[in-house]
């Protein structure tokens, strides 16, 4: 078997990738391990930036996105008991986030997949890697107990944080890892948002985030330790502290309800350079990680593939290998700024178990400083509705 571009992962960068190729009219195949269901009932990102709305957009996966999406041209900071109004879309000249979830982005994108005809095969077992070096690289796996072999021109290993593509790109990249000291436990609510833009909140009992779904649907977080385990919060307790950490001095608190889902997530930041080996080009979580303080992850493995499928229609259409040879600097501009953005955010609204009154005092002094100046609140909104990148392609 041979294609163009073997794609390993079907999560958002995969399926992106997969799209983007398809529209310049590129072969690929797309290979994940898990089933169809799994992947689509993943609960993960919630906060598609502008940039990534206006990629959907422009390629044509937008429609249930316009109709089912919720703009967001705010959000609220919260701390001393009160929210403060940050007006996204007033400081960034229209600006605007989407609540969409990334289930929902990947039932998109996999109905387009499904359309062109184009393959994308499910529980694929033992994928590996082979002769990157060379013109011809190819990806061995197994699939109804068979063993395949898929030659291509190129793989993209959208493969996920703990897939197996970054561990083959050998000893010639470096990797940047800072691990946080909390993790989040996350639920989803059958309780209709009680406020129409998310709630960052700094408390001293620890961070607390109020986002939403659907107008059924509530999402909260809160920070606890990193190797909290879930069976030590029945029902009850996450609501009796999620309610502490959010409820506001003007009556404001999430509405309660039925908890359909719960898990604990660890926190990291990690970036791997350069995202490539020879002819293996990494793209999203699979280079790099953020905590979710920012909601960043899945609008960053977009704006991978997006630098990743313009060099590889470049090389189709002009036999160079410029943008190609250029994609782990160009996309690593953006990854950067992003950690640092996303680092900010979270060593700004946590509480370490090493700090001491003054930082709490300082952190606090800083939220003040923030949410009092023009100056602060625009470069944290230029930053949340994500940095300007130009979608046409
Ligand atoms: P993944 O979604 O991890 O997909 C990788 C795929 O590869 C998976 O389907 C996996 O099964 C498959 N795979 C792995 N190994 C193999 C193999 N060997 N062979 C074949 N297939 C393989 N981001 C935001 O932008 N906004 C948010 O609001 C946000 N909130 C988040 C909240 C939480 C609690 C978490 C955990 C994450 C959040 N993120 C958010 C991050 C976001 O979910 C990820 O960044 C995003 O899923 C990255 O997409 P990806 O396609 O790179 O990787
Ligand atoms: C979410 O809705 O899941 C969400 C929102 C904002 C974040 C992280 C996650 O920063």
């Amino acid at each position: 078997m041979h294609t163009q571009v073997g794609i390993i992962g079907a999560g958002p960068a995969g399926l992106l990738l997969g799209h983007l190729l398809h529209l310049k009219g590129i072969d690929s195949v797309i290979l994940e391990r898990r089933n169809h269901e799994y992947v689509i009932d993943r609960v993960r990102a919630g906060v598609l930036e502008q940039f990534t709305v206006d990629l959907m957009t422009q390629t044509g996966v937008e429609a249930r996105l316009h109709r089912e999406g919720m703009r967001h041209d705010s959000l609220y900071l919260s701390f001393a008991g009160r929210r403060h109004h940050v007006p996204l879309a007033e400081l960034t000249g229209g600006k605007a986030i989407y609540v969409y979830g990334q289930n929902e982005v990947v039932k998109d994108l996999m109905d387009a997949r499904i359309a062109t005809g184009r393959p994308l095969h499910y529980e694929v077992q033992n994928v590996s890697v082979h002769n990157i070096d060379s013109s011809k690289p190819a990806i061995h796996y197994e699939a109804d107990g068979k063993q395949e072999e898929l030659k291509c021109d190129f793989i993209a290993g959208c493969d996920g944080f703990h897939g197996i593509c970054r561990p083959a790109l050998g000893d010639a990249v470096t990797f940047y890892d800072k691990i946080y000291p909390f993790g989040w436990l996350g639920i989803l609510a059958e309780a209709a948002p009680s406020s129409e833009a998310l709630v960052y909140t700094y408390h001293e009992r620890g961070f607390a985030l109020f986002s939403m779904r659907s107008p059924r649907i509530t999402r909260l977080y809160f920070q606890v330790p990193p190797d909290e385990d879930i069976d030590k919060w029945p029902d009850d307790a996450i609501w009796d502290e999620m309610l502490k950490r959010l409820s506001t001095q003007d009556g404001w608190k999430p509405n309660v309800g039925r908890i359909l889902n719960k898990n604990v997530t660890a926190m990291r930041s990690f970036v791997t350079e350069p995202m490539r080996a020879g002819r293996l080009y990494l793209a999203g979580d699979s280079a790099h990680i953020v905590p979710p303080t920012g909601a960043k992850g899945l609008n960053l493995a977009a704006s991978d593939v997006l630098h990743l499928a313009r060099a590889i229609a470049s090389f189709y259409g002009t036999g160079k290998t410029d943008l190609l040879d250029q994609y782990s600097d160009t996309a690593l501009q953006r990854v950067w700024k992003t950690q640092r953005f996303s680092w900010w955010m979270t060593q700004t609204l946590h509480r370490f178990p090493d700090e001491n009154p003054f930082d709490y005092k300082r952190q606090l002094a800083d939220l003040d400083y923030i949410t009092g100046s023009r100056a602060a609140l625009t470069s944290l909104a230029e930053n949340y509705v994500g940095l300007p990148l130009d979608v046409s392609f």
